[in-house]
């Protein structure tokens, strides 16, 4: 088993750089839109096998060095008592999303192990069955709010930021639990098998400095601070501005989107670790374009230990294959 991912993590020598792409899992490879057709995201989940066979799917094709299981950041929701579905083209859409104080008090406690038993299963399998080490991860508190009180995708995140400064008392109490419950969601998963853990804070971007430091990074500060001793790592997008307090806040490995270029983040965060930053629509061609970017980004890593080389953010469905495969090679390859 190569190991090279965990070491990374650590910031320790590696005989190259680890990469493995946010949703590696999925959307662009074939095999795994033929299960697609059969099943949705929820019935992959509850089914074990299936789930592994899917997490694997990327560690085969394209050679990646670790596998993150696949499920999905709402997976708590259920376990919350919030009824949501994911429509297709949309994303997860929320039947009674919050909006008064007195909805946060509706949330019921998030127990893991009853809750989404099936995952721990899944997870279980998938570390025996995998040659690369395994991700586990959960949405940030303010990303998992969003979806709660936007009730579906925002682009601009009005209601939510409104929340959380007409209800300062309320949006506390809902950062507390969500925090309790991402604890509790991500403990469980390394006591299944995971050996890593990735906390998204995908839509953090939104917030001013001075709003994330003081409604948001006490509770991360909690939460990185009561996780079990895996490697974390703490991704976010559009992030330039937050970076000092977002690392403040927590992970050994701080992600990167490409709207930051990765050496000047890495001055930012200090001595730990970089995941990152190859833009997405750049991953998926032409190929020409993103073998360059991807040697500047290796440049500006410099051979430093601590790089674990991903997207920005999420593989695009499109991407062809093949990218990806060369990309994994090509990492390899220039910095062994
Ligand atoms: O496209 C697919 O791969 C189908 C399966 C699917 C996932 N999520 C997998 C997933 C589906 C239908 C969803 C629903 C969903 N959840 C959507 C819309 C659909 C889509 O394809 O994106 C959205 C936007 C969410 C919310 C969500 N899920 C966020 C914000 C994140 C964090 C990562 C990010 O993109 O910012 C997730 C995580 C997620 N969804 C993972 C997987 C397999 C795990 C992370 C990973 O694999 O890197």
């Amino acid at each position: 088993m190569s190991d090279r991912f965990l070491l990374a993590c650590r910031s320790e020598e590696v005989d190259c750089t680890p990469v493995w792409f946010m949703r590696q899992a999925g959307r662009c490879l074939p095999e795994y839109r033929a299960i697609r057709k059969h099943h949705s995201l929820l019935e992959i989940v509850r089914q074990p096998e299936l789930c592994t066979e899917v997490t694997l799917q990327p560690v085969d094709r394209f050679g990646v060095d670790a596998a993150i299981v696949f499920s999905d950041i709402t997976l708590p929701f259920l376990g919350l008592g919030v009824q949501f579905e994911i429509q297709s083209g949309v994303g997860p859409v929320v039947e009674s999303p919050l909006r008064e104080p007195v909805d946060v008090e509706r949330l019921s406690v998030f127990d893991p192990h009853s809750d989404v038993a099936e995952l721990f299963a899944a997870i279980d399998l998938i570390r025996r069955a995998s040659a690369v080490p395994v991700i586990g991860f959960a949405g940030a508190p303010f990303t998992l709010a969003a979806y709660l009180i936007e009730g579906r995708p925002s682009r601009r995140f009005h209601l939510v930021k409104g929340f959380m400064h007409q209800h300062p008392g309320a949006w506390r109490r809902l950062m507390e639990q969500l925090t309790d419950a991402t604890i509790a969601y991500l403990a469980a998963q390394v006591e299944a098998g995971a050996q890593a853990l990735q906390v998204f804070d995908s839509w953090i971007g939104a917030l001013s400095p001075s709003d994330y430091r003081a409604s948001i990074q006490p509770h991360m500060e909690r939460l990185f601070g009561s996780l079990p001793p895996v490697p974390t790592i703490h991704f976010g997008t559009d992030t330039a501005g937050l970076l000092p307090s977002l690392a403040e806040a927590g992970g050994d490995v701080i992600g990167l989107d490409w709207r930051i270029d990765l050496d000047r983040g890495w001055e930012i965060v200090g001595d730990r670790g970089i995941q990152g930053n190859l833009d997405p629509v750049v991953a998926a061609g032409p190929w020409e374009v993103a073998e360059r970017q991807t040697r500047a980004i290796l440049a500006a890593a410099g051979g430093r230990r601590g790089h674990v080389f991903n997207l920005g953010h999420g593989v695009l469905p499109h991407t062809p294959v093949d990218n990806l495969k060369r990309l994994v090679e090509l990492v390899h390859e220039e910095t062994a």
